[in-house]
């Protein structure tokens, strides 16, 4: 395990909202500090608990608290139409371990908040170390934590920081790279994406051991950014003993 500062621009005690039920069940479930859980209908959400996630509908029923609609309103950028909102402290500030035994997922100055939130979905989902964020965008902006659905919690999401990340193999995904071999993807591998529109920095491309791609049909020319960090993470995994 490697240690790394989280880097947390806003500070250590920031505060982020949970927008919805399966945000603020992931939260629960990955262990968020929770601030508050405010919803229009606490019965709905207990409904919804008891059918969707029973592992943390205890817990969600001892926490959550019934205010008017305009308060939860007034709590989210867009209120869920699950009318559920939790306020969660942000990690950050300590250190953060990174598993050495999985692959970490670099964003390089990505521009589309809902491609960093569905990248840390998949991050979480396939069992990455953690994300890392390069450039102006926060990865803890609410539209974000609203497309990865509260997944967050579930690993390391970090803003900055590349070079804490020297150690380990740094594989950059490109189209014109060479084929992808699963068989030859290391374990701890830094997995780097470029950005939507221009791809990848000339700087990361002349860092990088190697530049790899996911070999498509002739006529395509690249894949979105979240959709090709789910096909390698996927394909590591699926690959893996
Ligand atoms: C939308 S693409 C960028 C498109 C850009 N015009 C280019 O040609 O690189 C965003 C990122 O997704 C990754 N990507 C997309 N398609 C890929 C492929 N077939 N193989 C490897 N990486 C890919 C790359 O990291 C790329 O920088």
């Amino acid at each position: 395990m490697r240690r790394l500062e989280g880097s947390n621009p806003s500070g250590g005690t920031a505060v982020v909202a949970l927008e919805g039920f399966h945000a603020v069940k992931h939260a629960l479930r990955f262990g968020a500090d929770l601030v508050r859980v405010v919803a229009v209908d606490r019965e709905a959400v207990a409904r919804l608990a008891s059918e969707l996630a029973p592992d943390v509908a205890a817990e969600l029923e001892r926490v959550v608290e019934e205010v008017p609609a305009e308060e939860v309103a007034r709590l989210a950028t867009r209120p869920p139409h699950t009318g559920v909102v939790g306020i969660a402290r942000r990690p950050g500030g300590e250190a953060v371990e990174l598993a050495r035994d999985r692959p970490v997922v670099l964003l390089e100055e990505p521009r589309d908040f809902g491609n960093v939130g569905a990248c840390v979905r998949v991050a979480a989902a396939a069992g990455a170390a953690g994300v890392v964020v390069t450039g102006e965008r926060d990865p803890w902006a609410p539209e974000a934590l609203r497309g990865s659905a509260g997944l967050h919690f579930a690993l390391p999401v970090l803003h900055g920081a590349p070079a804490a990340l020297d150690g380990r193999p740094l594989l950059a995904l490109d189209p014109a790279g060479e084929p992808l071999d699963v068989a030859r993807l290391p374990d701890d591998a830094v997995l780097a994406f470029g950005t939507e529109r221009r791809g990848l920095s000339d700087t990361l491309r002349e860092r990088a051991d190697a530049v790899l791609a996911l070999p498509m049909r002739p006529g395509v020319s690249s894949l979105n950014l979240a959709t090709s960090v789910s096909a390698v993470l996927f394909a590591w995994r699926l690959g893996r003993r």
